[in-house]
């Protein structure tokens, strides 16, 4: 997208951390933006802090984890700022720190729904008006550096992390040779409140011992993390640039490569010697794009 000036914009979870520093961003660069969030009273706060400095800005109220809701929020936006062009899949949870063997399942499809279903609900809302209207538009999804590496954080975080990374490169797949730009943004660690909103939102009993307090270090360490609002400019400039990995801190690129030599180390002889799987079919069967890599 070469600017966002005039654009319509909806950030999920816009109500505090991450969403907030998108939705400032933008904001600041020009586009209307429709911030939404669980927390109302936080999104109408936030949308009220942006329309002081004379940004055009709405609140929602959106649980990503409904689809009706997104169908009404899709409305709301319609109505007061036209179609959606700017796309940002922000909002998620943490996952705790249960162990596999004692995970609540509960929780587990919660923090799945929160991290992953919405995408789905979100691009089954808006997806069709963006490739209808032709021109270009933008989808960010948040996933996390725990979608790339697994960090020692709780099982269900790490991998609907990975799976919103999935995701979004399938979707990129899916996208390739329309005018709708894809990023992922891949933060490492960022101050905001995702611990706290984490303990308030989750389903099921509160953690308790071990839980509790690995949630209070993991809160005292995010607190010195990254400013969102860096984090939400490195989001713009990646939709003006049209960057599909948003990578805020390179402190964890050696990881990374790591464990991509790792997965490299990995491959030896074919299972089957003399077999080759035919790439260049199975490109020309599928029906969902092009594989695109740059
Ligand atoms: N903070 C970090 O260190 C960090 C690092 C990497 C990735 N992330 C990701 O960034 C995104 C934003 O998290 P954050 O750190 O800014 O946390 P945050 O808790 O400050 O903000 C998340 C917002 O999402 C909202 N939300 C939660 N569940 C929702 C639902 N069902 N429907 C609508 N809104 C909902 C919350 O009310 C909150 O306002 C998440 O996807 C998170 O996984 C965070």
């Amino acid at each position: 997208m070469k600017q966002v000036r005039g654009e319509t914009a909806l950030v999920t979870g816009g109500a505090s951390g991450i969403g907030l520093g998108i939705a400032r961003a933008l904001a600041k660069a020009g586009a209307r933006v429709a911030i939404c969030d669980i927390d109302l009273p936080r999104a109408e706060a936030a949308a009220a802090e942006l329309s002081a400095s004379g940004a055009d800005t709405m609140a929602i109220a959106l649980d990503v984890t409904k689809e009706d809701d997104w169908q009404q929020a899709a409305e709301k936006v319609r109505a007061h700022f036209g179609d959606v062009t700017i796309l940002c899949n922000n909002a998620g949870v943490g996952g705790g720190s249960g162990l596999a063997e004692t995970y609540d399942p509960s929780v587990w499809d919660w923090v799945f729904a929160v991290n992953v279903d919405s995408i789905l609900y979100s691009l089954r809302t808006f997806l069709p008006a963006m490739k209808a209207i032709n021109r270009p538009a933008y989808i960010v999804n948040t996933a996390s550096m725990s979608g790339l590496v697994a960090t020692p954080n709780s099982i269900a975080y790490v991998s609907s992390k990975f799976a919103a990374m999935g995701f979004s490169l399938a979707l990129r797949n899916e996208l390739s040779g329309s005018p709708i730009g894809v990023s992922v943004l891949c933060p490492g660690m960022t101050a905001t409140r995702i611990v706290e909103t984490t303990q308030f939102l989750r389903p099921g009993e509160a953690e308790k011992g071990i839980g509790e307090k690995t949630a209070s270090a993991m809160n005292t360490i995010l607190s010195t993390g990254m400013k969102p609002d860096n984090v939400g400019q490195a989001v713009l400039d990646a939709i003006l640039a049209d960057r599909f990995y948003i990578f805020t801190h390179p402190e964890w690129k050696p990881l990374v490569a790591a464990q991509a030599q790792e997965v490299l180390n990995g491959f030896g002889e074919s299972a089957q010697p003399g077999h080759q799987d035919d790439l260049a079919g199975l490109m020309k069967a599928a029906s969902t794009g092009s594989f695109k890599m740059r």
